[in-house]
């Protein structure tokens, strides 16, 4: 597995595959690998001829008291699963070289980011739009690939490749869950047992308002509510938003009558966690 740390050198590397030829599959990270991740590096393995995998931890899109500092990292551990999931290169940025003195350029995509995350999380939708546009101008990707659970980044990224004309695909894939559901997350590491327990109040939350879709429930209110009330029942809960949005503008639902996405983010004691899921009214 080769490994890179020099910005100019994964652009000489990048051009030269594309030289050869080669299709670059490329699966930007924060480390802390999990199952989602690596499901990520499986398909980007199986459909590229080369698989690129990115490690860095971006401090643009942390806030001033966001968990820049103690977010998890473990470096050893990640490069063992790349390399067991046979990832042909791995490129490692410094902060000083993705964002050197001086740096003065930024990418935002206007509206979609200001909802949703981006209302209690001010800037970091134009830091994750800053460096995914940088590290695609460094690795050259024909593909790149994203986590669903992340779903108004991935909205995101696909409307900043569609707005500026960028040459590439990107694949979006399922969130892994744990086997009792809740969304694997790199920030899961910082929940003791019990908040773990009350975090599972957001997979529930979500496969009841399923359910509830499924059985015909159309109003958007009535569904934020049982979300609530699902969350609120655990303790160490504390809810950012609940919010039923059409799955492409991201704006809020009175009604659901076709696709909708359901997110929401909750803080689970010191964790802000998230999750969504699409529900489908159909005809009935
Ligand atoms: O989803 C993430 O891990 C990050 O937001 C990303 C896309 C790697 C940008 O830093």
């Amino acid at each position: 597995m080769e490994i890179i740390e020099n910005p100019q050198r994964m652009q000489e590397r990048a051009n030269q595959l594309r030289a050869e030829d080669k299709t670059i599959g490329f699966v930007p990270t924060m480390g802390y690998l999990h199952e989602g991740h690596l499901s990520l590096m499986r398909r980007a393995r199986g459909e590229c001829q080369v698989s690129v995998l990115s490690i860095f931890v971006n401090p643009t899109q942390f806030g001033p008291r966001e968990d820049l500092d103690r977010y998890p990292r473990d470096m050893e551990g990640d490069l063992q699963k790349a390399a067991s999931e046979q990832v042909d290169l791995v490129y490692l940025p410094s902060a000083r070289d993705m964002y050197p003195a001086g740096f003065r350029t930024y990418v935002t995509v206007e509206e979609l980011s200001e909802k949703l995350c981006g209302a209690s999380r001010p800037g970091h939708f134009r830091g994750v739009t800053t460096v995914v546009l940088k590290l695609f101008n460094l690795v050259k990707p024909h593909r790149a690939y994203f986590g669903e659970k992340d779903y108004q980044q991935l909205t995101i990224i696909r409307k900043m490749v569609e707005d500026l004309n960028l040459d590439l695909q990107i694949v979006g894939m399922p969130t892994v869950r744990e086997s009792d559901g809740l969304a694997m997350s790199s920030r899961n590491a910082y929940l003791s047992a019990g908040e773990r327990r009350s975090a599972l109040s957001l997979s529930r939350a979500l496969k009841r308002a399923g359910e509830m879709v499924a059985g015909g429930e159309r109003s958007a209110a009535l569904l934020r509510e049982e979300i609530r009330r699902t969350i609120e029942e655990e303790p160490n809960t504390q809810i950012d938003y609940i919010a039923v949005s059409h799955p492409l503008t991201l704006k809020d639902l009175e009604r659901i009558a076709g696709p909708a996405l359901i997110a929401l983010a909750v803080q689970v004691g010191s964790t802000r966690l998230i999750d969504n899921c699409i529900v489908e009214a159909h005809a009935q």
